[in-house]
């Protein structure tokens, strides 16, 4: 007898969705807070984010209620990570409370969350204990002036290491990344002293290319330093071998080095854009629901959540989403006039 294991893995419902290209739903980005401490110019410049930007307000803000029950149904159609992003997560209140209520749901077998770390020092052991799986620390450089300067003039590089390490003492068991993204003629210069200063660890750094992830960012492609020039400028200093994906779809590309002294990755979405398993779906922190990290338009779930609806309807919008969607953004910059479209802004849709 064969058992069939769409049928296991989401409980006995119905089997899982497969969007219009085949890729399932597995992965759910849940940003908890549209603010953030930082101000990043690739991802909110103080001239758009200054003083007079209306951020939501509380009620505006899906409750732990409410992502919890959201979050519930996603696994029913075949989720099993979670990441909360923001924003700025750890801007969120009692944020730990959210992960344990997270941490208990059938079928979730993987729960992360990115963050910039500064306030990851307040928060690594409550986090953890709640029973939070993995954390991903934004790190674009170890130069403490310029790392000042590309979070806006709002961050201290000795906050966010700090940040690090007490996650590190928390002992989050699989592990913590760093995420830098690279841009030509800013921090590339500073690329092979993040990666020396985490060889010997088990912190994985993964180098990003700059995307033109929003509207308010001036990307332009000349600034985006393809993986390839940064893995031929590592593998030259410390000789790296290539490792296969974990996982269908995996975001990065991982090499070791092969001294052992530990891991890096690379996440090339300009050079070498990963559309063709991506099983990832977002939920802002106002509830609604977007297919693609670049989407114009996303689904009200809100409104769904506050309307009396039951879990059958809700569990129904969100299949019907998936079926329809066939975003792959990234594989068809290169052939759109991109830059025209309307996005969505990276703090408020998740990293
Ligand atoms: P793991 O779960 O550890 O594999 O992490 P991840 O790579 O899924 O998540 P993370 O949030 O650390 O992703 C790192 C960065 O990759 C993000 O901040 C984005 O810049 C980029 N990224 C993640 N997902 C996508 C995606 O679906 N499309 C594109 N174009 N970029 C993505
Ligand atoms: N391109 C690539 N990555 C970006 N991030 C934010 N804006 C961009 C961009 N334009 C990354 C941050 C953080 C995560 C939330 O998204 O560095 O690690
Ligand atoms: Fe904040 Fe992260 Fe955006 Fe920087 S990249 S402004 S830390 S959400
Ligand atoms: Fe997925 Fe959109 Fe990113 Fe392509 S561009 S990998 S479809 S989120």
């Amino acid at each position: 007898m064969t058992e069939p294991t769409a049928i296991t893995r989401n409980h006995g419902l119905a089997t899982p969705p497969l969007d219009r290209h085949g890729r399932p739903l597995h992965d759910l980005r849940i940003s908890v807070m549209d603010r953030c401490n930082f101000r990043c110019p690739y991802c909110m410049p103080e001239s758009v984010y200054g003083e007079h930007f209306k951020f939501l307000g509380n009620e505006q803000r899906l409750s732990f209620d409410e992502i919890e029950r959201l979050c519930r149904i996603a696994a029913q159609l075949g989720v099993s990570k979670l990441r909360l992003t923001g924003g700025e997560p750890l801007l969120r209140p009692r944020l730990h409370e959210l992960v344990a209520r997270l941490r208990k749901i059938d079928g979730i077998d993987d729960l992360a969350m990115t963050t910039n770390g500064v306030l990851l020092r307040r928060h690594a052991r409550a986090l953890r204990e709640a029973g939070l799986d993995r954390v991903t620390v934004s790190l674009d450089t170890l130069d403490p002036a310029l790392f000042h300067r590309m979070s806006g003039g709002r961050g201290a590089l000795e906050n966010v290491l700090d940040g690090i390490e007490a996650a590190q003492a928390a002992g989050f068991p699989q592990g913590i990344k760093l995420n830098a993204v690279v841009q030509r003629g800013l921090n590339e210069h500073t690329v092979i002293e993040l990666v020396q200063r985490f060889r010997g660890t088990s912190i994985i750094p993964r180098l990003i290319e700059y995307m033109d992830v929003g509207n308010r960012n001036d990307w332009n492609r000349e600034a985006v330093v393809p993986s390839r020039e940064l893995i031929a400028a590592i593998d030259a200093r410390w000789p790296l071998e290539a490792l296969p994906p974990r996982y269908g779809g995996e975001v990065a590309t991982r090499f070791r080095f092969r001294d052992r002294q530990g891991e890096i990755g690379v996440i090339s979405s300009v050079s070498e854009p990963f559309c063709g398993n991506c099983s990832r779906a977002r939920l802002s922190s106002e509830g609604m629901l977007y297919t693609c990290l670049f989407a114009v338009q996303g689904t009200d779930l809100r409104t769904v959540l506050r309307d009396g609806s039951g879990n059958h309807a809700l569990r129904e919008i969100l299949r019907q989403v998936w079926l329809r969607r066939g975003d792959r953004y990234s594989e068809e910059r290169a052939q759109r006039r991109q830059q025209s479209r309307q996005k969505i802004e990276m703090h408020y849709i998740g990293g």
